[in-house]
Formats: structure tokens, C-alpha cells, sequence
């Protein structure tokens, strides 16, 4: 197959892309005949594309270069300099087109194509009408001819209004069974064995409902700043960056019903319905519901570090959250007045990604009953604490899980406390896991969309964030600051007290 990519020369083709290219040919795991071409506005030979590719790898890949299979990476990798915004008329992608024709020739390659748009959101509909216009996709491909499959990149869409947008532009060209939304997060390993822990151990199944989950947390900590990306991040905040993709994507793999199998469109099945079932969060109901915040500056480790609004390319008069909270509630059976609290932000304290399932506390009768529980009254006004039991997803950093469940402390009186059973990735299983985009490119090129987006499910969630940001649109209040290096505005803390519960601040 032939990877083309739109942004061969951006970030994320040097970060991500390239590196995870590079270790799936280490791995032996690329298609026997493969060519990588990368196009852009820059003006880059080949040698210099390979140059650069050689930069990315030696600073992101998570193996070292070695000579002998960078010499052969390298002679696989092309740039075609283009202009997607040409003016109109011009047919920007021609001398793409004559290219791709004499790599695949040449190198004996079928012609099957993957097309990724690591591009702006903007030229999303250019490239995939420009790509219809060269008839780079065959509208109805018969079986057996060559594919022609896409992949793109968040953010999809603004609104539901622009992802409507783009996904009726992306449908008019190319089937949904051809297209593959990435959401990165999918592609980590220990995203992944969500589904695992939950349905291959009889032990965690029958406890994931409304009878013994008092509520689910979802953190996802950073610790770094917006850093280089306010041109992009500006305009979007934590709601759109974060929650409308990654976090609802987690909440729909803890919440999900068993699917009835591992194909892509049972599990996206599944997944869309708790999307469906999520309370809709709009108009007053957004003020009590979600909690938003800006870093200030303050200080992360032993470092100072500058508030936002100093950040470079953040405009002066930004309201654009760096921090976001949300009580999410799962209106269905199994779900049924369960808090869903979600949370992410820029400048926490630590990187951090935890789903937490915290079980109903067990009846105040043995161990923490009272110690005077006097005979005749009714109530028990209150009791020792005895945590409850919590299970913890470590999704990064420090894979794995833990189990806390409360244990006698050896002694003559029954003194109780919490243990904790532990489960990390390193020590049970060695070696680094693949980076989530060696096994998303793969999947790619499997034909496999298990991992991405459906249509659908992104449509749902931004039906389910819209109102929010509507309603946030509508406010001129303020918006609250928090310290660099803190977990985020008092208020966050507040939408759990205000029932008695608390963040776990992993
Ligand atoms: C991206 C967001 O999707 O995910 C970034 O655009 C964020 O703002 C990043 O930093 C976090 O990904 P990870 O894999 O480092 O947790």
C-alpha cells in the first residue's frame, strides 16, 4: 500500500506518524510492498523529506534508529510539494496523481491507497473533494480492486453544525466502511483491556451497574501547558479538545452493554447507545452540571511556570478553558443515578490518567456500625468510615490497575483499613507496549475500524456538547483561574462535595 499524507511535513506527521511508521517496519509488520509519500506547501525533496522523517524518529520513536533499517525505511519515504488551496480551478493534486502512479510502478505496489489527513480541520472538505475531483476514489470499488481508504484526524468539526459538515463531505466521496476517524486514545493498550478487565473477569462484570457502582471517575491529568499549539488550541478549549472525543470515548467503554462480538460495528453499536443515553446537559442545567477553569500562573514541579494567558499566540482577551468538569449521568437501566464525573485540564499537577469505579459503601453494620449503636433507636446518625472498595484504571502513566478493598489490621482488636492489589503492565508483562498509532496505522491497513470513530458516534457527541459550549458562549462572567500545578478551580471539588464525594487525585 501507498500511505499518503496530507501534513506530510507538519507535527504530527513528525511526532506521531512517522515514528509509528518506523516501528511497524522494524516490527516486520508493514505490507510487503509499502511507499510512504508525504505532501505539503513545503518546498522538500525526497532526501530532504527523509531528513526530516530522520529527525522525528531519533527524538519521538520509541526504539533507536538502527542503520541498516533506516536505509531501507528511508528508501520508501517521498514528498510531492502541493497546494491544496490553489485557487480554484487549478487541479492541486496532478502532480500528485503522476507521482503515486511511477512509486507504485515502480516498487510493484497493487494500488491500494490510504489517504490521512493530518491537515487543519479547514482543509478537511478541500482535500477529500479534491481527491473525488482527481478520481483518486473509485465510487463503487469492485472486489478484488485496489482500496482507497481515509483517515482523519480530530478535531471533527467545531459544533455539530461543522462536523455535520464534514461528514456529509467525507460521505459524499468516500463509503463509511472507507473511512477511519482517529480518537488516539483507543489505540493505548490499556484502553484496550477496559473491555478485557471488564467482560474476561467474572469477578468485575456483575459489579459494573447501578446496584453496586456509587459513581465512575474519569481524570485525564496533564501536566504540560498548551505549549506551542495555541493557534489551534485557542479556538477549541479543553470541552472540544478533550471531553467531546477522548473522555466520552472512555466513559462509552466502561459503560457499554457486552457487545455480542468483536467486529466493528457491534462494538461501535454498543458504544453509540451509551452515547444515546447520555442526560443532555443544556440551558440553566449547564451552570450546575460542569465547572470550567484557566490556568494562572504557578508552579508545576520545581518549575514556574506562566498562566495562560502569557502563553505564546493566546490572545489577550482568551476565554478559552484549560480545565473542564462534568457531572455526566448514563440514563438507562444499567446506569440509572450513578454519577459520571469527568475531568481534564492543562498545568495539573501531574500526567495522569485514571478511570476510577467507586463500589457502594457496604451497610454500617459490623465494622463500621457505630461503637455505642445503642438498642431502641431507630437511626444510626453516624458511623466510622470504611472506605469503600475502588478500582482504579491507571491508563497512563504507570499502566495497570488497583483494587482497594479494605483489610483487618493484624492485632488483637479488629482494626480495619484499606489495601491496595496492584497490577502494572511492566512488571507482568516487560517490554514498552506499542505507541497508540502503531496499532491504529495498523488497523488501518488491516481494514479494521474496531478503534475509530463511527459517524454516528461522533455526531452524538458533539449533540451531547453543543448546548454546553452554547450555553458557556452566552456567559461574559469571569472564568475562573486556577494555580498551575493545583487540580483545577475550587468549584471542581465542589460539584463532587456538594453530595458527599471526592475526586481521587491519582
Ligand atoms: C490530544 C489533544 O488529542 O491529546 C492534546 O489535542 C492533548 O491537547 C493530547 O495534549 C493528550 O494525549 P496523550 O496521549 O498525551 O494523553
Amino acid at each position: 500500500m501507498t500511505i499518503v499524507i496530507f501534513g506530510g511535513a507538519g507535527d504530527l506527521a513528525q511526532r506521531k506518524l512517522l515514528p509509528a511508521l518506523y516501528n511497524l517496519h522494524v516490527d516486520g509488520l508493514l505490507p510487503p510492498t509499502w511507499a510512504i509519500v508525504g505532501t505539503g506547501r513545503k518546498d522538500l525533496t525526497d532526501d530532504g523529506y527523509r531528513q526530516f522523517a530522520r529527525d522525528g524518529i531519533e527524538r519521538h520513536s520509541r526504539r533507536p534508529i538502527d542503520a541498516a533499517t533506516w536505509a531501507q525505511f528511508a528508501s520508501g519515504l517521498f514528498f510531492v510539494n502541493i497546494d491544496i488551496a490553489e485557487p480554484a480551478g487549478g487541479r492541486p493534486l496532478a502532480s500528485l496523481g503522476a507521482r503515486l502512479d511511477i512509486i507504485e510502478h515502480e516498487r510493484g505496489e497493487p494500488g491500494d491507497r490510504i489517504y490521512y489527513l493530518a491537515v487543519p480541520p479547514s482543509l478537511f472538505i478541500p482535500v477529500v473533494q479534491q481527491l473525488a475531483a482527481a478520481r483518486f476514489v473509485a465510487p463503487s470499488p469492485g472486489a478484488g480492486a485496489p482500496y482507497a481508504r481515509l483517515v482523519v484526524e480530530k478535531p471533527i468539526g467545531h459544533d455539530l453544525h461543522s462536523a455535520l459538515a464534514i461528514t456529509d463531505a467525507v460521505a459524499a466521496v468516500f463509503d463509511e466502511r472507507q473511512v477511519f476517524r482517529i480518537d488516539h486514545y483507543l489505540g493505548k493498550e490499556t484502553v484496550q483491556n477496559i473491555l478485557v478487565l471488564r467482560f474476561a473477569n467474572s469477578i468485575f462484570e456483575p459489579l459494573f451497574n447501578q446496584k453496586y457502582v456509587d459513581h465512575v471517575q474519569i481524570t485525564v491529568a496533564e501536566q504540560d501547558g498548551v505549549g506551542t499549539r495555541a493557534g489551534y488550541y485557542d479556538g477549541a478549549g479543553a470541552l472540544r479538545d478533550m471531553v467531546q472525543n477522548h473522555l466520552l470515548q472512555l466513559l462509552t467503554l466502561v459503560a457499554m452493554e457486552p457487545p455480542h462480538a468483536l467486529t466493528a460495528d457491534v462494538v461501535r453499536d454498543e458504544k453509540l447507545q451509551v452515547l444515546q443515553a447520555l442526560r443532555p446537559i443544556a440551558g440553566s442545567t449547564v451552570d450546575g452540571c460542569t465547572v470550567r477553569g484557566r490556568y494562572a500562573g504557578g508552579r508545576v514541579g520545581d518549575r514556574a511556570v506562566a498562566g495562560y494567558l502569557a502563553e505564546p499566540g493566546v490572545a489577550p482577551d482568551s476565554r478559552t478553558e484549560t480545565f473542564v468538569a462534568l457531572n455526566v449521568r448514563v440514563d438507562n437501566w444499567r446506569w440509572a443515578g450513578v454519577p459520571f464525573y469527568l475531568r481534564t485540564g492543562k498545568r495539573l499537577p501531574r500526567r495522569s490518567s485514571e478511570i476510577s469505579v467507586h463500589l457502594k459503601a457496604v451497610p454500617p453494620i459490623l465494622f463500621n456500625a457505630p461503637p455505642d449503636a445503642p438498642l431502641g433507636r431507630c437511626v444510626h446518625e453516624s458511623s466510622p468510615a470504611l472506605a469503600a472498595n475502588v478500582l482504579a484504571i491507571r491508563l497512563q502513566p504507570d499502566d495497570g490497575f488497583s483494587f482497594f478493598i479494605s483489610s483487618k489490621i493484624p492485632g488483637p482488636q479488629v482494626r480495619v483499613t484499606t489495601v491496595e492489589m496492584d497490577f502494572d503492565y511492566s512488571t507482568a508483562f516487560g517490554a514498552a507496549s506499542p505507541e497508540a498509532y502503531e496499532r491504529l496505522l495498523l488497523d488501518v491497513m488491516a481494514g479494521d475500524a474496531t478503534l475509530f470513530m463511527r459517524r454516528d458516534s461522533v455526531e452524538a457527541s458533539w449533540r451531547f456538547v453543543t448546548p454546553i459550549l452554547d450555553r458557556w458562549a452566552e456567559q461574559s462572567a469571569p472564568l475562573p483561574e486556577y494555580a498551575a500545578g493545583t487540580w483545577g478551580p475550587a468549584a471542581s471539588d465542589d460539584l463532587l462535595q456538594r453530595s458527599g464525594r471526592s475526586w481521587r487525585n491519582p
